[in-house]
């Protein structure tokens, strides 16, 4: 059987998401060459280890480098919290290594153009972990919307509405410093809601937009940590980055799209969504209800019924891992879709669900949407930039 020997770094929440995605890929497209599970590498003593030890892989290390003497390795997932991946990203291309990373890909959109250039010159696949286009109920709507089952787009509004960060005793990581984070919950779920916008409605051509820190000091914890830990001791210090932000986006087609993102809006875990109205009708989706959409078509537009529509399996890769509509998929099989769109483009026989041109684009939207906050005027997004370069 043909084999692709991959390593991840950074063993963290997305480091064990991609690692199940590279086990269970063969079950859901066999076709594939099979991942093999070569190495691991993450600097907090023990985690990459324990790692091995639970999935398999047949080295561990705390030093990332090492990974790129493996002549076995010819594939990465880099992990590892924002900040590093300009440097990682630009080291696993540079030593012809194809590469899967999460976003956002680095901390600025000059974080991201690097990497893309890195991979570009060194001629390796490139993925990014836009998950949420992978739904199929969010490629069916991106399908209503351009065979203009709606009619034409006017309004729209995307929200990702979180509350992982709600807790004032929530522990101060990376998450909330410029220079490892970049943006506050602008990077971390502005990046995925300006890619859902991006994929369902194209690009962004101007924004306005205000962002507000609402707790402005949190515990520097003593010891390590991974995802969202709580920290009782510590020395306060103060939250860099944004924890909620509201954009009015123009789009180049002319419609208007509201993006509202938080990461402190109590009640509301995962929250994540859009709603896009048309001349003709409505289309809407609820990651919480994840094989699901809305839709309004009929005759008229006034008073229309919303119909449930459930994705069944024409719709993206749905009949991958389901026979039928409305038996549900996981988040975890997101990233399943995404490792075998990579594992496809490495083989020459499919493409990645998202490149890391489309994080460029994504990245210089959001740089404009901090612009504006932090200058209160309407930013132009730089259409040169968001083309491929
Ligand atoms: N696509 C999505 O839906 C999604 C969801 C969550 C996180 N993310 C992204 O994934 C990345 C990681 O987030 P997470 O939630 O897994 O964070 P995490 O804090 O849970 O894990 C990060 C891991 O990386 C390790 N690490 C730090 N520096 C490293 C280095 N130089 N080499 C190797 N490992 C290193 C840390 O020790 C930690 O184990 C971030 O960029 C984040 O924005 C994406």
């Amino acid at each position: 059987m043909q084999q692709v020997g991959v390593a991840v770094i950074g063993f963290g929440w997305m480091g064990r998401a991609h690692t199940q995605a590279y086990d269970r890929v063969r079950h859901h497209y066999p076709d594939l060459a099979a991942p093999r599970l070569v190495a691991v590498a993450d600097p907090v003593p023990g985690r990459a280890a324990q790692a091995a030890a639970r999935f398999g892989f047949e080295r561990a290390t705390t030093d990332w480098r090492e990974l790129l003497d493996d002549p076995a390795v010819a594939a990465v997932s880099v992990t590892a919290p924002n900040f590093e991946h300009r440097e990682l990203g630009a080291a696993v291309a540079a030593s012809g290594r194809h590469l899967w990373i999460e976003k956002p890909v680095g901390v600025t959109a000059a974080d991201t153009r690097a990497v893309a250039a890195a991979a570009r010159a060194a001629g390796v696949v490139a993925a990014v972990g836009f998950n949420y286009r992978n739904v199929p109920a969010v490629l069916a709507a991106r399908e209503l919307v351009a065979g203009g089952r709606i009619g034409t787009v006017t309004h729209a509004s995307v929200r990702l509405l979180g509350d992982y960060a709600a807790d004032a005793g929530g522990a101060f990581t990376w998450r909330y410093e410029l220079e490892r984070a970049g943006h506050g919950v602008i990077g971390d779920l502005g990046s995925h809601g300006v890619d859902l916008v991006r994929f369902l409605l194209g690009e962004v051509a101007e924004v306005v937009a205000d962002g507000a820190v609402f707790i402005p000091r949190r515990r520097r914890p003593d010891g390590v940590t991974t995802g969202h830990a709580r920290a009782e001791t510590g020395r306060l210090v103060d939250v860099e980055n944004e924890d909620w932000s509201a954009a009015v986006l123009r789009l180049a087609s002319g419609a208007r799209v509201t993006l509202e993102v938080s990461r402190v809006a109590v009640g509301h875990q995962n929250d994540y969504g859009f709603r896009v109205h048309g001349t003709e009708g409505a289309v809407e989706w609820d990651f919480r209800r994840m094989g699901e959409l809305s839709v309004t078509r009929g005759d008229g537009v006034q008073d229309l019924p919303l119909a449930t529509v459930f994705a069944g399996p024409d719709a993206g890769d749905l009949a991958a891992f389901q026979p039928a509509p409305a038996i549900a998929m996981g988040y975890d099989d997101l990233k399943v879709i995404e490792a075998a769109g990579f594992l496809g483009a490495i083989a020459g026989s499919g493409a990645v669900t998202a490149t890391l041109d489309d994080a460029v684009a994504a990245a210089t939207v959001l740089d404009a949407i901090a612009a504006s906050a932090a200058e209160r005027r309407w930013v132009g997004v730089d259409a040169a930039a968001v083309a491929a370069p």
